[in-house]
């Protein structure tokens, strides 16, 4: 296909150019990889628009039994030798946008003064000292996240854990109407590059020296997982079964609610397991996509993997995980010019399953998967539901059946108005439901229980007085009770 061969081309140059643009010989070394790596990404993204890669729905089964273990037929062994093959990574290019907040996202304070990463290090901490161990901690910054997060870790620096960090790629964001790099020059501005998903781990960690580095200390296994989940502490169960069922990749999955329909899924696809991610599925199967009883498990993005398995992938240019197109507009940075219009390549960790030996899911409980995405979430993870042990979140064994369902409204986006509307968070352990919108502030030391509904219409404010017991109510309007 002529078109198709003549972007790449130009592709091809302008990289070339921004590669002359770096100075000094050891960066330029750097970018040059980079730089390949994202031509081989962008090369193929095109051939898949030419051929218009989809999968193909009458191919895709739910998985079968082998390729998706439950969690309690583990056998409970005693894997603390195998903690010395051991590192834990986690994914921390992302910022706290979402959340109004500036900075990556792992150092938003869950609870105590805490942050994710505060949480994650203890957590390590803890492993190390209770089974004289020395389990590694690394993190995968973005160009983004990197030097805010080295100047927070450095606090640990003479602790009981080894930390380590390295940077994903940086890409160049493409140009929707040329096809070609946003950034002119290697020093372009931020906004003309962009980190291309957490599916850059192999490659970034490869092209760090880390992977070599952990392979030389006798790591074998790495746990992985994304930086908000406070569910994926290190599990000796799933370590033991990771070892010894020779599996380079495990992927652990969780019961699939109406909730989160939207989660990749693991399926069958002419006898290899595979990620199925909503984005690759046709419109007329979306719905089928959604069913909890046809696919019955998401992704919780807590990988395992095997660190020779990592190497040889990457040597051998075996990772071809599907790209995940990312359309932006990016503000015009003077009056009078239009918003650009990009696009930014990215690819998923989960999509390389395919390309591991024996590679498989696991079934895992919910309290695995504790992920903060909204202040909704912040405020369960906040409450008295959950007690912290050595940076554990440990839910009340008071608490009968899931977690209370909450829903804050627009007025709670960002972590700043969230602390200003609920300085305070409820007593919630026997909640099941609470939808919260509009202005409403809420006093010290309220209970709450059952299903809670509060909504403040547009204009008025409720004001909840402390020590308030709302139990199955609906406080509705502009009243102060
Ligand atoms: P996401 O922002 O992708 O979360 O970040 P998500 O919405 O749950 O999406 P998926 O389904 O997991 O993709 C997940 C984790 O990956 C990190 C973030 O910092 C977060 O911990 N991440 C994301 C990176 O490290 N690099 C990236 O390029 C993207």
């Amino acid at each position: 296909n002529t078109s198709t061969s003549v972007a790449a081309s130009q592709m091809r140059n302008a990289l070339n150019a921004l590669t002359d643009t770096v100075k000094d010989p050891e960066e330029k070394k750097r970018f040059e990889t980079e730089m390949d790596n994202f031509f081989a990404l962008f090369r193929r993204y095109l051939n898949d628009k030419a051929k218009g890669n989809q999968v193909s729905w009458d191919r895709i089964a739910p998985p079968n039994p082998q390729q998706v273990q439950d969690y309690n037929t583990l056998p409970e062994g005693n894997a603390v030798e195998f903690l010395n093959k051991l590192a834990v990574l986690k994914l921390n290019g992302g910022l706290g946008t979402s959340m109004g907040c500036v900075g990556p996202k792992s150092v938003i304070e869950v609870r105590d003064g805490m942050s994710f990463l505060d949480l994650s290090v203890r957590q390590i901490e803890y492993l190390n000292r209770t089974y004289n161990v020395n389990v590694p901690f690394i993190l995968m910054n973005s160009f983004n996240t990197d030097s805010d997060t080295k100047n927070i870790i450095k606090k640990y620096e003479g602790h009981n854990v080894d930390i380590m960090t390295f940077n994903q790629s940086r890409y160049p964001r493409v140009l929707k109407d040329s096809l070609l790099p946003a950034p002119k020059s290697y020093d372009s501005q931020i906004s003309d590059w962009y980190p291309p998903g957490h599916g850059d781990v192999f490659e970034s960690l490869y092209n760090s020296g880390i992977l070599d580095q952990l392979i030389e200390r006798g790591v074998e296994i790495i746990f992985l997982s994304n930086a908000d989940n406070l569910g994926a502490v290190v599990d000796l169960r799933i370590l033991q079964h990771m070892v010894e069922s020779k599996a380079e990749y495990i992927m652990e999955l969780t019961d699939k609610t109406k909730a989160d329909v939207k989660g990749g899924t693991i399926i069958d696809y002419e006898d290899s397991v595979r990620l199925l991610e909503i984005a690759q599925v046709a419109k007329e199967h979306v719905n089928e996509f959604k069913s909890i009883k046809k696919f019955k498990y998401f992704n919780t993005n807590n990988i395992w993997l095997n660190a020779k398995a990592i190497k040889r992938v990457v040597e051998n240019n075996e990772l071809e995980m599907e790209i995940i197109p990312n359309n932006k507009s990016i503000p015009a940075d003077k009056k009078g010019e239009s918003d650009l219009s990009i696009v930014q390549l990215e690819t998923a960790v989960g999509a390389a399953i395919r390309h591991f030996g024996n590679a498989h899911g696991v079934n895992v409980p919910r309290r695995r998967f504790l992920p903060v995405k909204t202040c909704s979430d912040l405020m369960l993870v906040k409450s008295d539901l959950y007690t912290l042990q050595h940076g554990q979140l440990v839910i009340d064994p008071n608490r009968f059946g899931p977690a209370p369902l909450i829903k804050l409204g627009n007025d709670f986006k960002k972590v700043s108005d969230f602390q200003k509307h609920i300085p305070s968070i409820p007593k919630i352990v026997e909640l099941d439901h609470l939808t919260i919108t509009g202005a409403v502030n809420l006093g010290s030391n309220v209970t709450m229980k059952g299903t809670v509904i509060i909504v403040a219409t547009e204009g008025s404010t409720i004001d909840v007085p402390p020590g308030s017991v709302l139990e199955n109510v609906v406080v509705q309007g502009s009243l102060r009770l």
